[in-house]
């Protein structure tokens, strides 16, 4: 009899532990799911933000500096000036429209639209040089949407906030699992900031990592730069939409 009772009660312990495994799961799948759903929507709100200012907002400005450039050959002068600007105004739009609208991924693929950011990044004091290796052309886009934008964000950190002179970038993959390094030789940082007050882009990276299942390493010291690593996998974001 008392033996009945004690593989009762471990019996019921069991299913106790399999429950909360299975309550974790579950919880597991929902954070996940609400992850990816941010992540998209910010991805289309990317996208129609980048549409709006290059085919909107770009098109007006192009229009009324055209409207200006005819008036300029028959009377004023003086609005040479003005349409100078504007052509500042344009280019300075569609830098920020290319930032948003990724076009480039989905035209020419992942490595070509990384050696294209790099060189729209690229600035007089800090020279950028990109070590592509290995690259899968087949990577799926929305894979291929999450690096570009990793790497849009710890390059425009680089600039922003080290200074440096030179970055490497190195995107590599092997089999399924993609490195991405991203070095600079600038001021560096104490990466404590990041633990207690992670900016907007750095949120957003560890949100796009931990959903591919991937983690990073961080190595910056005041003066010496900073290498930052980032492991992903590259079949873990794969059609999680259709997931129960
Ligand atoms: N390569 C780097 N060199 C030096 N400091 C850095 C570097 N990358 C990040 N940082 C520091 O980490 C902080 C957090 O970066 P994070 O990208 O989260 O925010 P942010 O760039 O300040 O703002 P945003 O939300 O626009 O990205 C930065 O403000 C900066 O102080
Ligand atoms: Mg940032």
């Amino acid at each position: 009899m008392a033996y009945y009772y004690k593989s009762v009660k471990k019996l019921s312990l069991q299913e106790e532990i399999n429950h909360n495994q299975h309550l974790k799961e579950i919880e597991q799948k929902h954070h996940l799911k609400l992850v990816h759903a941010m992540l998209d929507a910010e991805e289309r709100e990317r996208q129609r933000i980048g549409r709006d200012l290059h085919d909107g907002l770009g098109g007006m400005l192009a229009g009324i500096k055209m409207n200006l450039s005819q008036q300029s050959k028959t009377d004023n002068r003086n609005l040479d000036t003005v349409i100078n600007r504007l052509d500042e105004s344009v280019k300075e739009l569609r830098h920020i429209a290319r930032n948003m609208m990724p076009e480039s991924l989905l035209k020419i693929g992942l490595e070509d639209a990384l050696h294209d950011l790099c060189e729209l990044l690229q600035i007089e004091d800090t020279r950028i040089e990109f070590q592509p290796i290995n690259i899968d052309k087949n990577l799926p886009l929305a894979m291929q949407m999450h690096i570009y934008r990793i790497v849009q964000e710890l390059l425009n950190n680089a600039i922003r906030h080290a200074k440096p002179s030179n970055i490497i970038l190195q995107c590599s993959q092997h089999q399924n699992i993609v490195h991405i390094t991203v070095e600079d030789d600038g001021c560096g940082f104490d990466q404590e900031l990041i633990r207690e007050k992670p900016g907007i882009g750095f949120s957003n990276i560890k949100n796009r990592v931990e959903y591919l299942k991937g983690n990073i390493d961080i190595e910056s010291a005041k003066n010496e730069g900073t290498s930052i690593n980032i492991e992903i996998n590259a079949d873990a974001g794969s059609d999680r939409s259709g997931e129960g």
